[in-house]
């Protein structure tokens, strides 16, 4: 029912300077494969096969990742290396990718609405790729399932200290089912005696297309941005948004600890399955 995925993937990246001067934070690699592909292939997990791209200035690599590169498959065709290459064929065959770019940087809420000409008028996941998510069910397909239910915008959350809500929107709700929140009230980075709850807001979301509107009309919030929590609680207002507490672990990669913790889990999960074999 969820065709469409939209990745924001404009941002400058400042925490991750120099890295990120030339090559897109989304490029970054734990350990061989960039972050956006872990999103995409959890996007293609959920049974979504069309990938929205929002990218700006210096963010081509993104384009050439998820395309054939002539050179590579003729160099390496039919050599002992040929198997380094069919995860990213497999992702390539099995979806379409669409970009376009948002000329200002003016916050997420802005990137969302700059893949308005991507989307249409159809309800369509976000995923956040330097929210980097390791779960036995991908946290993508847990929310396409809970959208089937309740067909009204959702946001994955996580319990976070609360001495970090200032890195977070902020949600309060009624729980409605075990881990499910009807949304009262949200808050977008605040101050922890601010917060209205521990539940911060990771980035996946399954957004419905009124969204659009809802954010073109949203002032400027938190940092001089047009906010994606700030739409999120009018929309909530106006009707039902959902906060969902998946199943899983979520790695900050935009944060230099999170990215360091993503490394380690991966690389010891993939020794584990080594040893395995
Ligand atoms: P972040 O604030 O984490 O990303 O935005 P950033 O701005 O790239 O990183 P720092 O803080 O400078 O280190 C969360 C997500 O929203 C996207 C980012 O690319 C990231 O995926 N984003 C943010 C946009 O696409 N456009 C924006 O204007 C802002």
């Amino acid at each position: 029912m969820i065709k469409k995925c939209l990745f924001p993937a404009a941002g400058y990246g400042t925490r991750f300077l120099p890295a990120t001067k030339a090559t897109p934070k989304e490029m970054l690699p734990v350990l061989t494969k960039p972050l956006i592909q872990y999103g995409v292939e959890e996007a293609i997990e959920a049974g979504i096969n069309t990938m929205a791209i929002v990218t700006g200035r210096g963010k081509r690599a993104i384009e050439d990742h998820f395309d054939i590169s002539y050179e590579l498959e003729h160099q390496i065709k039919g050599t002992s290396k040929e198997p380094y290459l069919t995860e990213i064929r497999s992702v390539i065959n099995s979806c379409t990718f669409s970009y376009t770019r948002q000329i200002e940087m003016k916050g997420l809420g802005h990137a969302i609405l700059a893949g308005e000409t991507l989307i249409g008028n159809e309800p369509f996941a976000v995923v956040l790729a330097d929210d980097l998510c390791d779960a036995k069910k991908g946290v993508l397909s847990q929310m396409t399932e809970l959208y089937k239910k309740y067909q009204c915008s959702i946001v994955a959350i996580e319990e976070v200290p609360k001495s970090e809500t200032n890195k977070y929107g902020v949600i309060a709700g009624n729980e409605i089912e075990p881990g499910i929140f009807m949304i009262k009230d949200m808050v977008e980075k605040p101050e922890p005696k601010d917060a209205p709850s521990n539940l911060a807001i990771i980035g996946r979301y399954i957004l419905t297309p009124d969204i659009f509107d809802i954010i073109r009309t949203t002032k400027p919030g938190k940092g001089g941005e047009i906010q994606i929590t700030d739409a999120l609680l009018t929309q909530a207002k106006k009707g039902m948004v959902l906060a969902f507490k998946f199943d899983g672990t979520r790695f900050d990669c935009g944060s230099i600890d999170g990215f360091v913790e993503a490394t380690n889990h991966f690389y010891n999960k993939s020794k584990k399955n080594e040893s395995k074999k």
